[in-house]
C-alpha cells in the first residue's frame, strides 16, 4: 500500500504506519480476543506478542483452527530475503513461530530468498550467497525442532519450487503485479515473476504428500501482498488458501515516524551480531526517547513510553514478565524512572539475549546441514 502518509509494500516500509488503515485495505482481520481465547484453548497460554498485540491481524485463522480440531494438522511456512546481516525486527516472527511451533508440534518449512535479493538489490549473486550463508546461521540457531524443520533455498531447491512456481506464474498478470507493486516498464524480469517463487512453499507439503495439508503463515506485515495477489490462485490450482499471522513492525530506532528497523540503514537497526558494546551506544545514542529534555521536567511530567523505542522493544520481545512491563511503563509515564534508566535496563536485557544467542550461532552449522532438505 502506497499511502499519503505512510508506504507498505515488501520492498519499502516509510513513515508512521495507520495499522487500522493497512487492515482495511489489505482485507485482514483483527486478532479479537475470541480467536485469542481459542487458541489459548490449544496453547495453554498466549505468547506475549499476542497478549501485547505484536501479532496483531490474521487472515483465515478461524478457519485453520477449526480444521485443526478436527484432526486435519497444518505446517507452518515462513521465511528470510538473505541481503545483508538480520537484525532484532527479522528475529522477532521467527521467534514467534517457533513458540507456534513448539506449542502445536507442527513441521516448518522455511525459504531462503536468495533469488529475490539478488533480483531486488544491487549486490552481485555471490554477495547474496555470503548473506544466504551467514542468515541460515542465525535462523538455525533460534532453535526450531530437529526433523521437523526443512530450509529451502530458491536457487538450491529450484527442481522442487520451479514447478510449482509456474503453475502460479501463469494466473499471475503483469498488470495484477504492476498494480499490487508500483512495478514500471524498468524493471526487471525476474521481479515480476518473483512473487510465484514465494507463493510456492505454501502448497510444498501438499504437493510432496499429494494431499491437501493446511499452512500457517507468520509473516511481518510488509509481507502480506505477495499472498494477496496469490491468493485466489491456490484454489484454482486445487489448494486450501494459506492462513496468515501479522505481525507489526519493530520501529527503527529513530522511532516510529522512520519506518521499521531495516538492514540497510545500519543506524536504524540492531543487528544479531552487534556486540555489547555497540548495542549500548546504538541506543544510548540513536534510540528515539519518550523522555523530556530535562531530568526536572521528566520527573514533573513524566516520559511518554508508547514512542519510546526502548520501551517498545522490552514490550516486543525482551521483558516477558508483565507485571514489570506494567511496573516500567507505569514508573516511566509518572517520571520516577528516567530515560537514561529504561535504556540501562534495555541495553542489559538485548545484550543477554544477544550474548546467548551468538554462541549457539557459532555452534549452527550443523544445524543448517540437518535442516536444508534433502528430498
Ligand atoms: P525479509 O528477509 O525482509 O524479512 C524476514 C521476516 O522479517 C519480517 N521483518 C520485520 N518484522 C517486524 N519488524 C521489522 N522491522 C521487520 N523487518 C523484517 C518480514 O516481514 C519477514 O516476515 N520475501 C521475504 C522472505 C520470505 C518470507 C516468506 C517472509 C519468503 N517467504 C514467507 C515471510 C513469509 C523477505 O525478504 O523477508
Amino acid at each position: 500500500m502506497v499511502g499519503k502518509d505512510f508506504t507498505v509494500t515488501p520492498w519499502e516500509v516509510s513513515g508512521e504506519v495507520d495499522y487500522g488503515k493497512l487492515i482495511k485495505e489489505f482485507g485482514i482481520s483483527r486478532l479479537d480476543d475470541k480467536t485469542l481465547g481459542r487458541i489459548k484453548k490449544h496453547t495453554k497460554e498466549l505468547h506475549p506478542m499476542l497478549r501485547r498485540g505484536v501479532f496483531f491481524a490474521h487472515r483465515d485463522f478461524n478457519w485453520l483452527l477449526d480444521e485443526y480440531e478436527k484432526g486435519n494438522k497444518f505446517f507452518l511456512y515462513t521465511g528470510c530475503g538473505p541481503s545483508g546481516p538480520l537484525h532484532l525486527g527479522h528475529i522477532g516472527t521467527w521467534i514467534f513461530t517457533k513458540w507456534l511451533q513448539d506449542k502445536f508440534d507442527v513441521d516448518l518449512w522455511f525459504q531462503f530468498t536468495d533469488d529475490e535479493k539478488f533480483l531486488f538489490k544491487d549486490k552481485s549473486y555471490e554477495e547474496i550467497q555470503k548473506c544466504l550463508e551467514d542468515n541460515m546461521l542465525d535462523v538455525a540457531a533460534l532453535g526450531f525442532k530437529p526433523g521437523k524443520t526443512h530450509f529451502i533455498v530458491d536457487t538450491r531447491h529450484a527442481n522442487l519450487l520451479y514447478p510449482i512456481a509456474i503453475k502460479f506464474a501463469k494466473k499471475i498478470t503483469f498488470s495484477t503485479v504492476r498494480a499490487s507493486f508500483g512495478m514500471t516498464n524498468e524493471d526487471n524480469i525476474g521481479k515480476i515473476f518473483y512473487t510465484s517463487m514465494q507463493a510456492a512453499p505454501a502448497v510444498v507439503p501438499s504437493v510432496l504428500k499429494k494431499k491437501n495439508i493446511p499452512c500457517l503463515i507468520p509473516l511481518g506485515i510488509d509481507q502480506d501482498p505477495h499472498f494477496r495477489v496469490a491468493r485466489d490462485v491456490y484454489p484454482k490450482l486445487g489448494y486450501y488458501k494459506p492462513a496468515i499471522m501479522h505481525s507489526v513492525f519493530w520501529p527503527a530506532l529513530k522511532g516510529h515516524g522512520a519506518g521499521k528497523m531495516s538492514s540497510s540503514d545500519e543506524n536504524s537497526a540492531i543487528f544479531l551480531s552487534d556486540s555489547a558494546k555497540e548495542v549500548e551506544k546504538k541506543i544510548k545514542k540513536y534510540a528515539f526517547s519518550g523522555g523530556r529534555d530535562t531530568i526536572e521536567e521528566h520527573r514533573e511530567k513524566g516520559g511518554n513510553p508508547d514512542v519510546d523505542v526502548s520501551f517498545q522493544y522490552l514490550k516486543y520481545l525482551f521483558e516477558e514478565d508483565d507485571a514489570k512491563l506494567t511496573q516500567i511503563e507505569k514508573d516511566y509515564r509518572s517520571g520516577k524512572m528516567l530515560t537514561s534508566e529504561l535504556k540501562d535496563y534495555t541495553i542489559k536485557k538485548i545484550n543477554g539475549f544477544l550474548k546467548e544467542h551468538q554462541a549457539r550461532r557459532a555452534k549452527a552449522k550443523k544445524d543448517v546441514d540437518k535442516f536444508l532438505w534433502g528430498g
